[in-house]
């Protein structure tokens, strides 16, 4: 199915109580989030605690500038893993995602998001969520998008993963279509395009696009930003009218693009947003309830992840089906989902522990991968959620069994799970106390630690190997892109450009290798996406947190971009050289751009 790379490219605070008793997970977020925060996490901090509580549950380095496109390391051992180890056609790439890069947010027709809006309130100017102010007026992405391009060239990439930004498509969420949306779409797809690279020869194409070229660009329809017009008019994806609104901006983008992009994802995380928005409340819409979330916008944290859940399943399946009646075969392209899926491992080896830790990955991944693959909802949900989770009648299960070609994954690792069945005694739950399994560990931790270590813990990229081969097991060994892989830390607080971002190079030298031996393992995997080609806004860490293998100088006016250490390493493995390089250096760098 990915065999669109040519054979040739192939070588090679102050805000908030906390409760009195405290856990390991609080403990986490009062070292993570010790400084004043923006009300997001103000509010995630806050329910996390209220929960813990027992509430309810210099240099610029750009590779351009050094005439960067060839970093070829050294043949070492006849063990040492190349991207030729990899199967014919699997793609190397890096994404980002619409609100996260693009700025100019009201500019050219567009209008906002859930996203726009949430960040652009009275109270968030204050804090550290900022995307309008540090966004804003730089159009970060338009300015620098052909640069941008070209650096991706430079380093390699098979393809970009990026997102479109549904209002600037159609800025009132339904109806008229903005031609200059369009446009920029159009510009950056052509641009991606027009690269194309042979062993000793990479140029970029002035006149017209061959047919298989360029960048790939693999593009997600949705990547948590809802206009907010639908979101005022009937509550977003809390209403079925989602479902056909979703559908008929994705035939826009088909019929648009589709004669270009060969990889669609309809949404991405589908199985956050329901959490975040509805649950705890600390993503838009900041819906949830008492005592499950913090300072919401009204909301019911019983029943409407569920349902937000439902509705997003089901916009998905009607807009595979009409990938497929009316674009696939005309358009050649595959079409799949992206979920967050963290390996959730228990934390000790009583059955108890371990059966939460199954739950756990039923509710997250499960949640959607068994209605996509078996029809309906996993038992344990059904069991433990009873009539709170939505029913998937005969014809919707139908059509929502087998809508995906593929399945895209988010890994970041994994965290560690023991039972808590207490919670089901509850009589008001939300979908944590319905999982009844306590989470002993922060998404991040890992990340925080590795910080202070400088290093990744080894154990870390096995949770890969665990993830790839439960799909394998459990879910007919669906064919994979992992979408995003990466990590992050937290800027200089001097504003110094970090550039020896070495511990970002091990994190991922260990998850290309995990996802090789589950390769060989008989995983179906066809990509692998480094999370993110350059820092974005962080969605819960604002700028605080990058993850970019290109820096960014937010302070200037152009947002310039500077290699990482990472990014020089990426580019030597992806042009040929060695996953581990002895000595990677920029002295075998040689230019071929013509
Ligand atoms: C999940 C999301 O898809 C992306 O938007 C976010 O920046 C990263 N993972 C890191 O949190």
């Amino acid at each position: 199915m990915f065999c669109h790379q040519k054979r040739e490219r192939k070588r090679g605070t102050g805000c908030g109580r906390i409760g009195n008793r405290r856990s390991a997970r609080l403990d986490l977020f009062t070292t993570y989030f010790a400084e004043p925060c923006a009300p997001l996490l103000c509010a995630l901090r806050v329910a996390v605690m209220e929960r813990s509580a027992g509430g309810g549950g210099s240099g610029l380095l750009r590779l351009r500038a050094l005439g960067f496109t060839l970093a070829v390391a050294s043949i070492g051992s006849a063990a040492a893993i190349t991207r030729r180890d990899f199967p014919e056609g699997f793609v190397f790439g890096a994404g980002t995602s619409a609100f996260q890069v693009e700025g100019a947010w009201d500019e050219d027709g567009k209008k906002p998001s859930i996203w726009d809006t949430l960040c652009s309130g009275p109270r968030h100017r204050r804090c550290h969520c900022r995307p309008v102010s540090q966004v804003q007026g730089t159009l970060v992405s338009k300015l620098n998008e052909l640069e941008d391009v070209k650096l991706m060239h430079e380093m390699g990439l098979d393809a970009y993963r990026f997102s479109i930004a549904w209002t600037r498509i159609i800025p009132d969420g339904r109806g008229a279509v903005n031609p200059k949306g369009l446009e920029y779409y159009n510009n950056l797809i052509d641009e991606l395009l027009r690269y194309v690279s042979f062993p000793n020869l990479s140029y970029r194409l002035t006149d017209e696009l061959p047919a298989a070229s360029g960048i790939q660009p693999h593009v997600t329809i949705y990547h948590f930003d809802l206009p907010q017009a639908l979101q005022d008019e009937y509550d977003g994806v809390l209403s079925p009218r989602f479902i056909d609104d979703f559908t008929a901006y994705a035939e826009v983008c088909f019929r648009s693009f589709g004669d270009r992009v060969k990889h669609w994802t309809t949404l991405n995380e589908p199985n956050i947003e329901p959490l975040g928005g509805f649950d705890l409340g600390f993503l838009p819409p900041r819906r949830c309830s008492s005592p499950f979330g913090y300072a919401c916008n009204g909301g019911n944290s019983t029943t409407e992840p569920y349902i937000a859940a439902h509705h997003l399943l089901i916009a998905h399946a009607s807009t595979v089906s009409l990938y497929r009646v009316k674009y696939q075969a005309t358009q050649g392209g595959q079409i799949g989902i992206v979920f967050l899926a963290f390996w959730y491992e228990p934390s000790t080896r009583k059955p108890k522990d371990v059966a939460a830790a199954g739950r756990m990955m039923d509710f997250s991944l499960g949640w959607f991968l068994h209605p996509l693959v078996y029809g309906d909802y996993p038992a344990v949900m059904r069991r433990n959620a009873g009539s709170r989770l939505p029913t998937l009648t005969d014809e919707v299960s139908a059509r929502v069994r087998g809508s995906f070609d593929f399945v895209g994954i988010n890994h970041y690792g994994a965290l560690e799970v023991e039972a808590d069945l207490s919670q089901l005694k509850q009589t008001l739950r939300d979908y944590t106390a319905d999982t009844a399994a306590k989470i002993l560990t922060f998404p991040f931790q890992s990340l925080t630690k590795q910080l202070g270590l400088g290093i990744q813990s080894n154990e870390a990229p096995s949770s890969m190997q665990k993830l790839l081969d439960y799909l394998k097991l459990k879910y007919r060994n669906p064919p994979v892109v992992i979408y995003e892989n990466g990590v992050g830390d937290k800027p200089d607080p001097s504003g110094r450009f970090v550039t020896d971002d070495e511990f970002r190079t091990h994190y991922l030298q260990g998850y290309i290798e995990a996802t090789l031996l589950s390769i060989r393992n008989g995983s179906n995997v066809h990509g692998y996406f480094v999370w993110s080609f350059m820092d974005v806004f962080e969605l819960l860490f604002a700028y605080r947190f990058r993850f970019g293998l290109y820096g960014v100088d937010f302070g200037a006016e152009e947002k310039t971009r500077y290699a990482r250490h990472s990014a020089q390493w990426y580019a030597g493995f992806l042009h040929g050289g060695e996953l581990r390089p002895a000595t990677p250096s920029l002295s075998s760098i040689r230019t071929y751009i013509l």
